[in-house]
């Protein structure tokens, strides 16, 4: 079996007297979507906020592809955050004082590339993304589905093996919802890239292959859903790859690619 993306083992988190996390264990698997469910105050962000080394528990281990995170020290924990996880929220945390554009190079800026390196990756991720054209609008020029695509191209342009989303929906209407949804899903798992999003609307839940129910920081409930579950590559498959990935990212971004190549 291919090592999980996440495991946790027998974590718990408290905040004074509340037991936020109650001896949760589970393993995620690498390139799937898991959503995480539950009523308010059940568990969920801290759940979704331990796995990704914001939050260290208080008890309990969380390795990330086969490595402890929860034992490293807060530099290397940050440089996993900045290099490997990609995070969306349900609102914040873009800058409303930067342009849709810059938002996104910002993630690429603080890995170290410099701003020119950044701009066309940035691009590329908003136009995937269906913005094209919407690049030097301001944060709050922008719809809130539109803000939320925006911060979906920051959490995937540096390539991020897992992205975590809280709530990605939780402000926006259902047909928007349903938007930011397949965007979420086409710029992760169906680039092998782990989804693992806390939300309260059954039906976005139903859009992932797994949906875990915490309830008073117990895992309650685990099932996989109707969703197409992830496959292991196939052989031939795997033998064509080069190909695709290869002439992609030369029709993409040739000029970053050139830079970095000198640059590193
Ligand atoms: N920083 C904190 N200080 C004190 N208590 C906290 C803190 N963060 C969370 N809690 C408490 O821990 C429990 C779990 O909170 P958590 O935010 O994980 O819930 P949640 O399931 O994400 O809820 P919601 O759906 O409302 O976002 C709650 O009882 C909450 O009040
Ligand atoms: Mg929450």
């Amino acid at each position: 079996m291919n090592t999980p993306a996440l495991q946790a083992s027998l974590l718990t988190k408290h905040y004074g007297s509340t037991r936020a996390l109650d001896g949760v264990s589970l393993e995620i698997a690498p390139g799937s979507s898991t959503a995480i469910m539950g009523a308010s105050g059940s568990g969920k962000t801290t759940l979704l906020h331990v796995l990704a080394g914001i939050l260290l528990p208080d008890s309990g281990t969380v390795m990330f592809e086969g490595t402890s995170i929860s034992s490293v020290g807060d530099r290397e924990r940050s440089r996993l955050r900045r290099d490997q996880f990609g995070f969306v929220f349900q609102q914040g945390l873009l800058l409303p004082e930067l342009t849709a554009i810059e938002n996104v190079a910002l993630a690429l800026m603080l890995q170290g590339r410099s701003k020119n390196e950044s701009i066309a990756p940035a691009a590329h991720a908003l136009a995937t993304l269906g913005l094209a054209g919407l690049e030097d609008r301001r944060i709050g020029e922008l719809s809130g589905g539109q803000a939320q695509r925006v911060a979906i191209a920051r959490a995937q342009v540096t390539g991020a093996r897992v992205v975590f989303a809280d709530e990605p929906t939780g402000a926006l209407d259902s047909t928007t919802s349903s938007e930011v949804i397949d965007a979420l899903l086409a710029s992760t798992v169906s680039q092998g890239r782990t989804l693992v999003m806390v939300t309260h609307d059954a039906t976005v839940a139903a859009r992932c292959q797994r949906v875990i129910s915490v309830r008073d920081g117990r895992i309650v409930a685990d099932s996989l859903t109707h969703a197409p579950q992830p496959q292991p590559p196939h052989p031939a498959a795997q033998m064509q790859q080069p190909t695709y990935p290869t002439a992609q990212v030369q029709h993409t971004y040739p000029a970053v690619q050139t830079q970095n190549g000198v640059a590193r």
